[in-house]
Order: C-alpha cells, then structure tokens, then sequence
C-alpha cells in the first residue's frame, strides 16, 4: 500500500507539478476516469488504445501515467525505454484481478483449438499468454478480421464479450470477469432517469451488463461516448460509464446535460471506480519528484506481452479514437 506521510502543506502542488514536468522532460498522460483536476493538468487525455499509442509515440523520457496499473505496465511493454510512473501502484482493476494468469493458462491448455483474445485490461502475465489484446475501440474491427471459422477464448470481460458475441452472432468462450463499476449500474434507476428525460439518450460503456446496454442508443469506449456526446443535437445526455468522464463533457459542451446513470439506491458513488481514484495531485507531485513508483517487467515477459500487443495495434490500423463500437 502507498501511504502518503509527507506534510505537502505549504508547497504549490500545480507549479511544482509544472516545473518538474519540464525538469524531468515527462508527459503527463490521464484516463478520462481521472478526478478533473488531473485531466486539466494532462498532457493528453484519451481512451486505453489512445493512451497506449500515446506511449509508444512519444519522446519524453518520463511516462506519468494517470490511470490504472494495467495501463501504465501496457506503457511500459511498448516503451522499454522510457520511465513509467504511476501515482499509486495500487491503482488496480477488478478485470485485472478477477484473472490470475495460472488459472488462464489452464483454461487456454483446456482449449488448444481456441485463440485467445483478450481485453487489455488484464495483467501483463495474461496478455503474455494470449494471442491478441483488444480494447473496447479496437474489439470490433478486430474480431472481424478473424476467420469464422476460428474458436476464440475471450477474457476478462463477460460483459465485452457477451456485447461482441450478439453484435457478431459469434459464439466465444468468456471468461467470467466484471468490471465492479459498470456491474453496479441499475436498470430499475436507468429507468426512472429516463422517464424523467424523456427522449435523452443513453451511452453506454460495453462494460456494462445487458441489461444496461439494452438502454442504450450508443455503446462505445470512452473516446466513442465523448465522441457521440460531442455530435449528438439534443440538450441532456445519460451517460452509463464511470462519471468523471462528464468533465470532458462539460468543457466541450458547457450548454448541454450530462446526466451520469445511477447505482443501486439511485445515489450511491458505487459508479466512481475506486482504483482509478487512489491517484490524487499530490500522489503525482511525489512521483515526478521522486521518479517513484515506477513500472518494472522483467524482459522476457514483457517481448512476451508485446506480441499481442503489437497485433492489437497492426489490426486496429488506423481506428484510434474512431473505431469505436458504435450504435447497437
Ligand atoms: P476505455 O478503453 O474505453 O477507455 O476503457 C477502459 C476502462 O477501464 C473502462 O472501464
Ligand atoms: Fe477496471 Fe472497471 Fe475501473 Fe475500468 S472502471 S479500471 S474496468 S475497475
């Protein structure tokens, strides 16, 4: 566990996150699930494939990456070079932990005849031992390059998974995974919402369980919801992904609503991923001093990893930020 002790009190945190950005010739790149704060000091702000073309590309010789773990280790696969750091190493993803790769590796030996593909929000491990990495912008143009015929293990996501294998008429194998923010969304209070807004539409991130997604009229990643909520003609959005997205919403579109989908009881903060939350400003100021926590993977692993890497990234062409999953 990372425990802040230091007295910050007294210390700019903004210009001190400034002036060691430059000392330090960082880049500062944030999930739109990032607290505002962060998101206004961010270099780029984009959806898990943006971020990790984003590491690949750049001169910086520091990577701060304000996201999850899973994220700042898929950095550091493509960019062996650079220094990773992420504010708290603690910044997980239920995903990610809802895989133990030994387990994977005996479900894949259980399967031979099945390709793996698998949703970048995993372990650097469980991207070792699949075939092709995935993220909710690139699943799409991605599973339609693979032949028919071809028997796919899909992981950790049941929920991407199940969404792709409707879209597709696709049978896959899924791993039973959930991302504990989308599975908290209720239909019963997505509803009422509705009802209250009547003709608002619904996005809705294709981590969310069907019973969310049959609400929608847009599903798509991250990108793809801001996307479709910069074009979209109406006054007031319902937004069904982690809320701290409506920033970007609101600086790009400051006369329209944006409306974030309940939890359960209708007021819960159950929709706020609590990993994504551990990083603060101050968290960020003392890795960029500190150059700490930093992302480490051991070599052989990471040239592993990085072949279904690349061919996420050979596959996806040229979809970063547009090849979203689109209308239902
Ligand atoms: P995106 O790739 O859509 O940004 O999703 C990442 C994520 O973790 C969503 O929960
Ligand atoms: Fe993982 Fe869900 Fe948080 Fe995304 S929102 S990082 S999938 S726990």
């Amino acid at each position: 566990m990372t425990v802040q002790t230091e007295n910050l009190s007294g210390i700019d945190i903004r210009a001190e996150i400034e002036r060691l950005r430059k000392e330090r010739n960082a880049v500062i790149l944030a999930h739109y699930y990032q607290k505002p704060e962060i998101q206004d000091l961010a270099d780029y702000i984009g959806d898990s494939l943006e971020l990790s073309r984003k590491a690949a590309e750049t001169d910086a010789e520091v990577i701060a990456f304000c996201g999850v773990k899973f994220m700042a280790e898929t950095a550091k696969i493509l960019a062996p070079e650079k220094t990773v750091i992420l504010p708290d190493l603690d910044a997980g993803c239920s995903l990610e932990d809802s895989c133990p790769p030994e387990k994977f590796a005996a479900f894949r030996a259980a399967h031979p005849d099945h390709i793996a593909l698998t949703y970048i929000n995993c372990s650097t491990e469980v991207k070792a031992l699949s075939d092709i990495i995935v993220t909710s912008s690139s699943a799409e143009v991605i599973l339609s390059q693979i032949p028919p015929e071809q028997k796919i293990i899909f992981g950790p996501d049941r929920h991407l998974g199940g969404y792709l294998s409707r879209k597709f008429g696709r049978d896959m194998l899924l791993w039973p995974g959930v991302c504990i923010v989308h599975e908290a969304f209720s239909e019963t209070e997505l509803l009422k919402l509705k009802a209250q807004h009547p003709g608002a539409p619904v996005a809705a991130h294709p981590e969310c369980p069907p019973h969310i997604i049959d609400h929608a009229d847009y599903v798509g990643s991250t990108s793809g919801i801001l996307n479709y909520a910069k074009a979209f003609e109406g006054d007031t959005l319902l937004v069904a992904t982690e809320p701290h997205i409506i920033h970007q919403m609101e600086l790009a579109l400051p006369g329209k609503t944006f409306i974030g989908a309940p939890g359960a009881d209708g007021q819960c903060a159950c929709n706020i991923c609590p990993y994504m939350a551990l990083n603060t400003l101050e968290k960020l100021y003392l890795a960029l001093r500190d150059l700490k926590p930093q992302v480490h993977i051991e070599e052989g692993l990471r040239l592993q990893a990085k072949k279904s890497l690349d061919r996420m990234l050979e596959m996806a062409g040229g979809t970063v930020g547009k090849g979203d999953l689109g209308a239902r």
